[in-house]
């Protein structure tokens, strides 16, 4: 064994990159399992394709995607991290953890103050310093009037609409400020 080879650090398990159109068979994968248990949402491929540019995914080195999670914005300073998922095989590696920080990144990156989410994962949300929403007094009313106009069902997970409720039951809804971002 070489010096060089002695000192070379392990190859990670996992990158990540943007996601490609031909990543939206795999992104269904992750997600069909969930969807059946309604942890999250199935949607019809074309949503995936229509939505590629917001998905992030985790890879292996030999190129298989155990990881996806997108970021949706929606207003000037709010956006949504939305279909996080990791593979059952690759739970508690840190595949979550990288996408959430990287999905947090762009979120600041693309000019958001605070970034949504829906979940049942509320402890792992929490360390990664999301709040559990207590209400909508936080939204100005005249964007929560704009807000309405939109059609997305993340839009309406958030105003906590009438409507989507039989689908996000048990769910919490989470807020993340990235203050202390801004300031770097
Ligand atoms: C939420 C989710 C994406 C997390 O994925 P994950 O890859 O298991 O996440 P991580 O490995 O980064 O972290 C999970 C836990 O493993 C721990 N962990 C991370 N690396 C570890 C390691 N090498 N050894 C032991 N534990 C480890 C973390 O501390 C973390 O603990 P916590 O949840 O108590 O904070 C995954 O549970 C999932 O797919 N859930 C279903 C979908 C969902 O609910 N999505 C959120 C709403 S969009």
């Amino acid at each position: 064994m070489t010096a060089e080879t002695a000192t070379a650090p392990p190859a990670p398990p996992f990158t990540l990159r943007r996601a490609r159109t031909g990543d939206v068979a795999a992104i269904k994968r992750l997600v069909a399992p969930l969807a059946e248990r309604r942890i999250l949402i199935s949607k019809e491929s074309v949503a995936y394709y229509e939505a590629i540019q917001e998905f992030r995914v985790a890879e292996t080195p030999d190129g298989e995607v155990i990881g996806c999670g997108a970021l949706h914005v929606m207003w000037e300073d709010l956006a949504e991290i939305r279909t996080l998922a990791a593979a059952d095989a690759w739970r508690r590696h840190g595949v979550g953890h990288a996408l959430v920080e990287l999905l947090l990144k762009e979120a600041h990156d693309v000019g958001v103050q605070r970034v949504f989410c829906l979940t049942f994962e509320v402890g792992f949300f929490e360390r990664h310093g999301f709040e559990v929403m207590a209400d909508q007094s936080g939204v100005d009313p005249e964007v929560y009037s704009e807000l309405l106009r939109s059609h997305d069902e993340g839009v309406a997970e958030f105003l906590d609409l009438a409507r989507v409720k039989p689908n996000t039951l048990g769910n919490t809804r989470m807020i993340r400020w990235l203050h202390g971002r801004a300031r770097e």
